[in-house]
């Protein structure tokens, strides 16, 4: 058997932490890929960068309660640690922190952690309360996991923005990385709430890419008027019958303002429910 097939797999704060302080104290740098699981090859090309980012990997299998809405998704969440683990193996995984809600949120928890205005606009203002819940259960993983480095996928755009801000503001010894988006042949964006699309949800579900391909490309051919290219987005979720659009939208890459011109750098970036699912994906322009 070889040494990356063996991953140590933590289910307790204070064992993470013993195993984190014990590898800092011999010099080793530790990489941290934070997913919920449910893990496709969008979270495979984190870990393989976060490999050669550091000495140790760890990646974390946590369905966080605190980012799903009353009304979301938390349940039905897809939850299968076999095949995760299995998915992992001959990647360098060195250790994989699976706690249980009650270990990271434990009787009597009530501290929060908001990134003020980078939540507001996008996901932020319809599904409230979703992101101080990432903000919160990334940062308790960062301190308990004590990584150098922290990967995350450009997908979700402004969570990305989001920890990035969060790490700055309160002065966390962490690098932040942000990935390229891994797409399907067809252009679809990877994500765990693909499983919930029928065949003909999939087909559908494609727009969502080809929207946003058609704004850079009218952007390329030099229209800069956001309302203009947000436009020719919805036309092509139109044809493609996605009704069900929470936003189409073209803000600044940085602060996620709302813009007017559209210059490069800007992220245009949608979300849309394609039959069960709630579908996010961006591109830069
Ligand atoms: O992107 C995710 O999978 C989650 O939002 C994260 C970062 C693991 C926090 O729960």
């Amino acid at each position: 058997m070889s040494s990356q097939d063996v991953i140590t797999v933590i289910e307790d704060v204070a064992e993470m932490k013993a195993y984190s302080n014990a590898l800092r104290k011999e010099g080793k740098s530790i990489a941290l890929v934070p997913t919920m699981g449910a893990l496709h090859e969008g979270h495979l090309s984190l870990m393989r960068e976060g490999r050669k980012r550091a000495d140790i990997l760890v990646v974390s299998i946590f369905v966080n309660p605190t980012q799903f809405g009353p009304s979301e998704d938390y349940n039905k969440y897809m939850r299968d640690r076999e095949g995760d683990l299995e998915k992992m193996k001959n990647i360098g995984v060195d250790a994989v922190f699976m706690p249980g809600p009650d270990e990271i949120y434990p009787p009597g928890f009530q501290t929060y952690v908001q990134v003020e205005e980078l939540e507001k606009p996008l996901c932020g203002a319809l599904r409230p309360g979703h992101f101080r819940g990432v903000a919160t259960v990334v940062l308790k993983l960062f301190n308990i996991v004590k990584a150098d480095v922290a990967l995350f996928g450009q997908k979700d755009y402004q969570q990305w923005k989001i920890i990035e801000r969060m790490a700055r503001d309160l002065n966390l010894d962490i690098e932040i990385l942000g990935l390229p988006i891994v797409r399907e042949e067809t252009g679809l964006a990877m994500s765990s709430r693909n499983a919930y699309l029928s065949d003909q949800d999939t087909q559908r579900a494609l727009s969502l890419s080809r929207a946003l391909l058609e704004v850079k490309s009218q952007f390329a051919n030099g229209t800069c008027k956001t309302e203009s290219l947000v436009d020719s987005g919805k036309r092509v979720l139109e044809r493609a019958s996605v009704e069900d659009v929470d936003y189409l939208e073209i803000r600044d890459g940085e602060t996620l303002q709302n813009k007017h011109e559209a210059t490069g750098g800007d992220v245009a970036a949608v979300a849309a429910r394609v039959g069960g699912a709630r579908l996010i994906d961006n591109i830069i322009l």
